[in-house]
């Protein structure tokens, strides 16, 4: 589902941020990316959501490739895939309901499906009763929430989550990864980027260390 085959990508001033990454990710797998600041983690992520492209080496991310996906193709590379950040990136001008019906008003769909399947989202995440509410008004737990409900409402294929929990306080942050872990019960593949070794040694899962753009090291999953 999600291929690297020899990655490199250096960013002007020389910086290598990734060096010949080799991974795969079959579809319905939950992987952890761990690794520390400056690591590569997010340069990796910006790969498979076609951010930004590599240098060399080769990035498929279902039937696309992103070494020549066109900017036509990109919208719909991008419906198959929902994205989660550290900082939420909620609209601040819109209430949870609005930032979470997003993707499928980009999409065009109706405002009858639009309000079922919200409604199914905010109840999936506990929210029902804040649907009318701004994001200034919730806590940061309540925030990232509604970003996965946002980042999940399209059924997207693959869930990446880049450092979901990294503001978050440890209780939340098990809430949290709880909502991810029952995204990929139903199927979906999910990729989450975290320096939380506490939490990543408790979810058992497959895991995939980097430093200084190189894999270090995986272990877990499967192989286990
Ligand atoms: N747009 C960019 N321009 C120049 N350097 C970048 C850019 N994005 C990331 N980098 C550099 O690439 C390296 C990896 O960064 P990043 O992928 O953000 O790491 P992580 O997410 O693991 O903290 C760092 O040295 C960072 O400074
Ligand atoms: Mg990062």
């Amino acid at each position: 589902m999600i291929h690297f085959s020899h990655v490199y990508k250096t960013y002007s001033g020389s910086v290598q941020a990734l060096k010949n990454i080799d991974l795969y990710i079959d579809k319905g797998e939950f992987v952890f990316l761990t690794g520390p600041s400056g690591a590569g983690k997010s340069t990796l992520f910006k790969m498979i959501s076609a951010f930004d492209r590599p240098c060399s080496g080769e990035v498929t991310v279902g039937e696309y490739n992103m070494n020549s996906i066109s900017s036509s193709q990109v919208p719909f590379l991008r419906r198959k895939i929902g994205v989660v950040y550290q900082d939420f990136k909620l609209l601040k001008s819109s209430t949870v309901f609005e930032n979470i019906a997003l993707p499928l008003k980009v999409r065009g769909d109706g405002d009858n499906y639009i309000r079922d399947r919200v409604g199914e989202m905010l109840e999936h995440v506990g929210l029902s009763f804040k649907r009318d509410t701004f994001p200034q008004f919730l806590s940061g737990g309540e925030q990232q929430r509604v970003a996965i409900a946002r980042a999940l409402v399209h059924h997207p294929g693959i869930l990446i989550a880049d450092e979901p929990t990294g503001n978050l306080d440890p209780h939340l942050s098990e809430e949290i990864m709880d909502l991810l872990d029952k995204a990929n019960a139903q199927g979906t593949t999910v990729f989450v980027a975290t320096h939380d070794h506490e939490m990543v040694k408790r979810r058992n899962k497959r895991v995939v260390q980097i430093n200084n753009g190189n894999i270090e090291k995986e272990f877990g999953g499967l192989d286990v």
